[in-house]
């Protein structure tokens, strides 16, 4: 009879084990057991990056990578983009459920009451140089935060964990758009009340002499759809590096800080700044084939192209991909979308990356909206921070309250040196 177990022979000592099997794992403790002998550790996995193990049970979002299925707590992805508001998205990752009107309204009343930062963290960012990137400014200014709210460090008591919470999403915009100011010489703008999240940070970002700012409806929708995108997308690098560091139980700040540095680097986050980078050294349509032999040969990467997880059409890209449309007849069309239409239809019927299994994920296009909205390619990252930052507040309580959850300490297989004795200086060769 088929029974949920692995049957392990140790071929070193001819011992047989059988491991429990459950939700289509091996627990990596229960190897601890396979030993050749007292003095031996016990077995080990090595697992490099991670590829093969899980590191949570999570209730959060859920991923298809070979069919192309993403959703948050159950509900498909494209369903949210097209009906819901990032901040109802905001509270469905927080709280496992869609809220009803009450819930929602004192929701988004929490998250709009504490839009406003601290005036130090004005001087706070003046000390940046002219031309900081304004992800290294996000980065500084929310660890920066921790020292705002000494209490945020009471981790284990739910009340001030959600305060900091909603602190988080609130400021998270604020500090996005003042560090975005602060690269243009501009003068800060205060966040208005009566907009809606998208609109409000379109208004910090935008406003210049006009009384009132009052946002492009489509803009501002586009904007919500793609933070909705944006939201969470389970265990990537960013995300686990929020579990990771929290797990230390060090407060929520310092770990969003942690979590947004690792979303910054090219291969995350900073993917889509490197799209338009690459559209633009491309430059125009005839010099594709030539760039794509380069990708071919070693020669750097197609951006935006490529996913751990997903191996069929990231379903964000489609979405991102459609609004991009209704983006462009507000804005005119960003003159870099030929060029990347034209690499996806190249790549996508090229051997290359049809074997590969790759294809556009979500920063193939949306740099061309963030752009096309006026966004300088700098910012990118940051636009995907903003929305990242309630999957990580979600992912870092999820982590808090698991009972199984300690702090992470990974092991390694030490390749160094065996021990030998300290030599004086004078006498090393
Ligand atoms: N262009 C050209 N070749 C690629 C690309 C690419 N974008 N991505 C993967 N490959 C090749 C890679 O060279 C390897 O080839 P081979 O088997 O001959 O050695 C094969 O495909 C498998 O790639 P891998 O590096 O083992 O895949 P990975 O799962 O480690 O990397 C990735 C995933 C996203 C880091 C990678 O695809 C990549 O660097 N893409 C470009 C950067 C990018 O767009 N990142 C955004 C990811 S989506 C947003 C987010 O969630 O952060």
């Amino acid at each position: 009879m088929a029974k949920d177990t692995l049957s392990v022979t140790d071929n070193r000592t001819g011992k047989s084990y059988e491991l429990p099997i459950a939700d289509g794992c091996i627990r990596a403790m229960d190897l601890r057991q396979i030993k050749t002998g007292t003095q031996d550790f016990g077995l080990m996995t090595y697992d490099p990056a991670l590829l093969n193990t899980s590191i949570c049970r999570s209730t959060i979002t859920y991923i298809d990578g070979d069919k192309g299925v993403l959703m948050y707590r159950g509900y498909p992805i494209e369903q949210l983009a097209e009906k819901s508001t990032y901040l109802e998205v905001a509270y469905l990752l927080l709280n496992g459920e869609l809220p009803g009107q009450k819930q929602y309204d004192e929701f988004a009343n929490s998250v709009t009451t504490h839009t406003f930062v601290h005036e130090n963290i004005k001087s706070f960012i003046e000390g940046f140089r002219y031309d900081a990137h304004p992800m290294g400014m996000l980065v500084a200014t929310v660890a920066a935060l921790s020292t705002f709210y000494p209490e945020a460090k009471l981790v284990g008591d739910r009340a001030t964990r959600r305060a900091q919470m909603i602190r988080l999403i609130a400021k998270m915009p604020t500090i996005a758009a003042f560090s975005y100011r602060h690269s243009l010489g501009m003068p800060y703008v205060y966040p208005v009340n009566d907009l809606s999240f998208a609109g409000n940070f379109l208004a910090m970002v935008k406003r210049i002499a006009e009384v009132r700012y009052t946002p492009n409806k489509t803009l501002e929708r586009a904007l919500d759809t793609l933070f909705i995108l944006h939201a969470d997308h389970e265990q990537n690098c960013s995300t686990s590096a929020m579990r990771q560091v929290g797990s230390s139980r060090v407060d929520p700040y310092s770990a969003v800080a942690a979590a947004t540095a690792a979303l910054y680097g090219p291969l995350h986050g900073g993917a889509n700044e490197a799209v338009l980078r690459m559209l633009k050294e491309i430059g125009s349509k005839d010099r594709i084939p030539e760039f794509i032999k380069k990708v071919k040969t070693g020669e750097g990467k197609l951006m935006g192209f490529g996913h751990r997880v997903y191996k069929s059409y990231d379903p964000r890209a489609k979405r991102v991909k459609q609004l991009a449309d209704e983006v462009f007849e507000v804005t005119g069309k960003n003159p870099l979308l030929d060029i990347a239409l034209e690499l996806e239809r190249i790549a996508l019927s090229d051997d290359y990356f049809v074997s590969r299994k790759l294809y556009p994920n979500v920063d193939f296009y949306s740099g061309l909206i963030y752009q096309a909205m006026g966004f300088p390619v700098d910012m990118f990252p940051v636009l995907f921070a903003i929305p990242r930052t309630a999957g990580w507040l979600a992912q870092w309580e999820e982590m808090i309250l698991d009972e199984e959850q300690k702090i992470a300490r990974p092991r390694q297989i030490y390749m160094g040196s065996s021990k030998r004795d300290y030599v004086a200086m004078s006498e090393r060769k």
